[in-house]
């Protein structure tokens, strides 16, 4: 069996990604001190969190375990104040620590009750899907959703770990898999084209957890995520790269009511971004093309309805990352090369939405 591999992040507040098989086992050392621990969980891998939670007796006089509701909806303002009255109750205290188990959603507000209470206490996570171990669980962004939009409420607060199970992708259902691709298809554009190549090279294992290259697709993306959040904790400004699909992602979420998965809606994204960069005489065919191309293979939508663009310029203006009321868009200038499109012409943007309208 291969050993795991260590990631390590910088910023204020350094922390290891360990990926491997087996890692959710090793989470002890790492929270020395600690006389209650929380294993808190989506309870669709409760038998995940239960195996984290045994394997953690000894290094804190108190385990507790807790399941959540499952998917985004325990990102909500009850679901942290229920979890806020449980530590309440246990009472867990500064020394002590949570463990989030799960997808995005599952770290995002574990990470953001972590974040507030008392303050801050110390949070570690074992993300089970491939969206939480590229993207969600690394990077110290929480958070939680309100009426007014997702992700509107959080707060940066890194984890002191993060131990990558590729033994917990045997029971991901490939749907899920999938749905984490675009963000690997992201970091091969905007920073490590080897991705490109190998997905390109077999794009069927790449639809796989248990494809041949799913671990050094996983390393990969986490390797650049890591680099860049270490820079950038805060989205002052080199972390905005990450952003790359996401404006339109974000605005086709929102017109689907969050029913459309992530990743879909970024994989539209990706390629109105390509063409976007294209058609602003910044991005050269052959890169911008590739991007239907790869997404295509992995059997990922890079079409939305042509009337919708009215819809999406709402919804792009209000997402959070606009400023005022000037869009902003990470474009690419080149393979690899990442940089800002700012308050492109509605022009521009219909002749690039011309190329996603189906
Ligand atoms: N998901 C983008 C970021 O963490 O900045």
């Amino acid at each position: 069996m291969r050993e795991a591999t260590t990631i390590s992040v910088g910023g204020p507040a350094p922390y290891d990604v360990v990926v491997g098989s087996g890692v959710r086992h090793g989470l002890a050392p790492v929270l020395g001190g600690a006389t209650t621990v929380a294993v808190v969980a989506d309870p669709a891998v409760a038998a995940v969190a239960d195996a984290v939670a045994s394997s953690l007796q000894g290094a804190a006089r108190r385990v507790v375990r807790l399941d959540l509701v499952s998917g985004e909806a325990v990102k909500s303002v009850a679901e942290a104040a229920r979890l806020w009255d449980e530590l309440g109750s246990m009472p867990l205290t500064r020394s002590d620590a949570l463990v989030a188990v799960g997808g995005g959603a599952t770290t995002d507000l574990v990470g953001f009750v972590a974040a507030t209470w008392l303050r801050g206490v110390r949070v570690a996570h074992v993300p089970t899907t491939l969206l939480g171990m590229v993207d969600a669980a690394v990077g110290g962004k929480t958070g939680l959703n309100i009426a007014a939009g997702k992700n509107l409420v959080g707060a940066f607060h890194p984890p002191v770990s993060v131990a990558v199970d590729l033994d917990v992708l045997a029971t991901l259902p490939p749907a899920e898999w999938v749905n984490g691709i675009p963000e690997v298809i992201k970091t091969g554009f905007i920073a490590d084209p080897v991705i490109l190549d190998l997905v390109e090279a077999d794009p069927a294992a790449a639809t796989r957890p248990d494809g041949a290259v799913a671990r050094e697709l996983i390393e990969r993306t986490i390797r650049v995520k890591a680099k860049v959040v270490s820079e950038d904790l805060r989205e002052a400004g080199l972390r905005e790269i990450l952003n790359y699909g996401h404006t339109l992602g974000h605005a086709i979420e929102r017109r689907e009511s969050y029913s459309w998965p992530h990743g879909h809606a970024v994989s539209v994204g990706l390629v109105f971004a390509a063409a976007l960069a294209r058609s602003a005489g910044r991005l050269d065919d052959s890169t911008a093309s590739r991007h239907r191309r790869v997404l295509d293979a992995l059997g990922l939508p890079t079409r939305y309805p042509a009337d919708a663009l009215p819809d999406l310029m709402e919804g792009m203006r209000v997402d959070k990352k606009a400023r005022g009321d000037r869009l902003r868009f990470v474009v690419l200038d080149g393979l690899a090369r990442p940089g800002v499109l700012e308050a492109p012409s509605l022009a521009l943007l219909a002749e690039a939405y011309s190329e996603v309208a189906s």
